[in-house]
C-alpha cells in the first residue's frame, strides 16, 4: 500500500492506495464519487474524464498513486451549491445528453477544451472531443451545449 495526499473537488484526502488502483476506482469506490461514470476501462470512450491539475485526463488511464499530491476536479466539484455551472446549465438547456453516460466527461472535456480556445468553432468543439464517445450519438446537441456554454461563461454572444 502507498500512502497519497490528493484534493479533490475542494477537499484534501489522505489515503492507503494499492499501487495498481486506478483513478477513476480511487475515486468511485473510496470517495463515493460514482458521478464519474466507467465507459470502457480502457481509455476509449472519455466517459470518466476529469481535471487533473487543471487539464483534462481520463481517470481510467491514471493510476491512483499518479495523482499523489494533485488537485482533482470531478463533475461533483462544479455545481456551487444548488446552482449548477454554466456547462452543466448549457447541456441541459440544449438536452446535450440523452442517457446521460458520456455527460459528465463531455463536460469535463468541454471546460479542458475551453481554456486552450475560449469561443471554439464547432469544428473545433467535434475536434477537442474526439476523445469522448456516445452511444446514444447525440454529437449535434453536444456541440451546441459546448458553444451555449462557452458563451455563458464568456457572457459573449454566440456566433451562428
Ligand atoms: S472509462 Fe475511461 S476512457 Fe472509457
Ligand atoms: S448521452 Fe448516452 S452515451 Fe452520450
Amino acid at each position: 500500500m502507498t500512502r497519497i495526499t490528493v484534493t479533490v473537488d475542494g477537499v484534501a484526502y489522505e489515503e492507503e492506495v494499492e499501487p495498481r488502483l486506478l483513478l477513476v476506482h480511487f475515486l468511485r469506490d473510496r470517495l463515493g464519487k460514482v458521478g464519474t461514470p466507467v465507459g470502457c476501462d480502457t481509455s476509449n470512450c472519455g466517459a470518466c474524464t476529469v481535471l487533473l491539475d487543471g487539464r483534462s485526463a481520463k481517470s481510467c488511464a491514471v493510476l491512483a498513486v499518479q495523482a499523489d499530491g494533485s488537485d482533482v476536479l470531478t463533475i461533483e466539484g462544479l455545481a456551487d451549491g444548488d446552482a449548477w455551472h454554466p456547462m452543466q446549465r448549457a447541456f441541459h438547456e440544449e438536452h446535450g445528453l440523452q442517457c446521460g453516460y458520456c455527460t459528465p466527461g463531455m463536460i469535463m472535456a468541454a471546460l479542458d477544451l475551453l481554456k486552450d480556445d475560449p469561443d471554439p468553432s464547432e469544428e473545433a468543439i467535434r475536434s477537442g472531443l474526439e476523445g469522448n464517445l456516445c452511444r446514444c450519438t447525440g454529437y449535434t446537441n453536444i456541440v451546441r451545449s459546448v458553444r451555449r456554454g462557452a458563451r455563458d461563461m464568456s457572457g459573449r454572444e454566440v456566433t451562428p
